[in-house]
């Protein structure tokens, strides 16, 4: 959560009133402080620095929106891949082939073949995938991602790293997979592990830190290969709640660095925030539409539903909310906040103590700049909203709002029903 400047009660974000901004741009709207990405891009990357040289892979399924891959291309980020359209639009934003790390599960033959003549970094999930992409070519750099038993997250739907789930080679097939791809002519520069998204403390990521290191040196004196980047994966938490607490970053950096260096052959270690980059530099503004009380409980009706932030629905996540063009007035209410899907299960937050809403406010819901967008929908025929993004005063559109005919471009109706 950051801390928004109040200018005479109105929610200031990038210089502009977040209520201003709602009225230029209609809502619902995504909006991004350009200041906010770069800070905190530079504050992780940062904390690794004095110790050991750092590769920052940018999460980029938490937010793809081609102007703030560009903003992090600048920054000198690297990225974190998961499908070809990813790979794609991160060229499109200018990323070089060598900044970009693949990270597929199950991934197909033909998508296997378009990453390949991507040229990018491949990093292999399984034994299948390994003779796979060989068949296809063995001119790719590829590091291998373990499962490593050491799972996290704020949700079951996220713990990625444990044994249970579909992710990487198995721990006991690794030392193999390592020996087959030298065998089959690719040269391996690397060993990745990610444990979930949404972690909050040190621990886990230290623990994974050493299952690596172990299965680093183990390749080490078995096959003579020193493996020179060693990837933790991404995860890193945010405080949604206010009471929560930020992680201590200096500290992951400073404890996952003490683990690695002189311990094994890695060289540069290599992280893969999504969340923690994006989350708070983006606010979700949506008008309040409609207000109703039925004895019991009041609703707090907006323009932004499920179809635009998931997360409430889905995970069960917590946004925090506040009245953009009443805030720091004290709550005088407690409001559910939802949207116009026709599903009991559109919220945007439950049980919220705001001051007294009106149609019109405009309310703003924090940290939704990671996975908010990226996993809208155009659920109920309603377009993904447009997204915003400010700087010192400045307000640039950098996606546009789904038309009806964005929406219904690739439809067809065959002409024997046309009668
Ligand atoms: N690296 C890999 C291999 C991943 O699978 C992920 C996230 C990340 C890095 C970045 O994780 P982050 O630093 O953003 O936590 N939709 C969920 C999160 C799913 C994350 C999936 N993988 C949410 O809204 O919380």
């Amino acid at each position: 959560m950051r801390n928004f400047r109040n200018e005479e009660g109105n929610m200031v974000i990038g210089g502009l009133r977040a209520a201003d901004i709602a009225a230029r741009f209609g809502t619902p709207v995504y909006v991004t402080d350009e200041s906010a990405v770069r800070e905190n891009y530079r504050r992780i990357r940062d904390a690794f620095k004095p110790h050991m040289p750092v590769r920052v892979h940018f999460a980029c399924k938490a937010n793809t929106a081609l102007a703030i891959l560009r903003i992090l291309e600048q920054e000198g980020s690297h990225i974190d891949a998961v499908s070809i359209g990813e790979v794609d639009a991160c060229l499109r934003a200018g990323f070089p082939p060598h900044r970009i790390l693949y990270t597929g599960v199950n991934v197909s033959d033909r998508e296997l073949k378009q990453i390949v003549a991507r040229g990018v970094n491949v990093n292999v999930d399984s034994l299948s995938e390994l003779e796979r992409l060989a068949r296809i070519s063995t001119e790719v750099n590829i590091s291998f991602r373990v499962n490593p038993q050491v799972g996290a997250g704020h949700h079951s739907h996220v713990v990625t790293g444990a044994k249970s789930t579909k992710f990487g080679v198995p721990k006991d097939l690794i030392i193999r997979a390592y020996d087959r791809a030298l065998e089959l002519g690719f040269m391996p520069f690397g060993l990745h592990a990610h444990i979930g998204a949404g972690v909050q403390d040190v621990a886990p990521f230290v623990e994974v830190t050493e299952v690596l290191v172990g299965i680093m040196n183990e390749v080490e004196s078995r096959l003579g290969l020193k493996l020179e980047v060693l990837d933790i994966g991404g995860g890193v938490g945010i405080p949604y709640r206010p009471e929560d607490k930020a992680m201590d970053v200096e500290a992951y950096a400073r404890e996952v660095t003490s683990r690695i260096k002189g311990r094994c052959s890695a060289k540069t270690v290599a992280i893969e925030p999504g969340r923690y980059i994006i989350a708070d530099t983006t606010v979700l503004l949506t008008t309040v539409v409609d207000v109703k009380e039925t004895g019991d409980k009041r609703f707090c009706g907006v323009d932004a539903g499920f179809n635009t932030l998931v997360r409430p629905a889905f995970y069960g996540s917590y946004h925090h909310v506040a009245v953009a063009n009443k805030f720091g007035r004290p709550g005088e209410f407690t409001y559910d906040v939802v949207g116009p899907i026709c599903e009991s299960g559109d919220f945007i937050a439950k049980d919220r103590l705001l001051p007294r809403v009106e149609e019109g406010d405009v309310i703003a819901v924090y940290d939704a700049g990671a996975y908010g967008f990226t996993m809208s929908s155009s659920y109920n025929m309603r377009g993904r909203p447009r997204e915003v993004l400010v700087k010192d005063g400045l307000a640039s559109v950098i996606r546009e709002e789904e038309s009806l005919d964005d929406l219904l471009r690739l439809e067809r109706i065959p002409t024997r029903l046309m009668i």
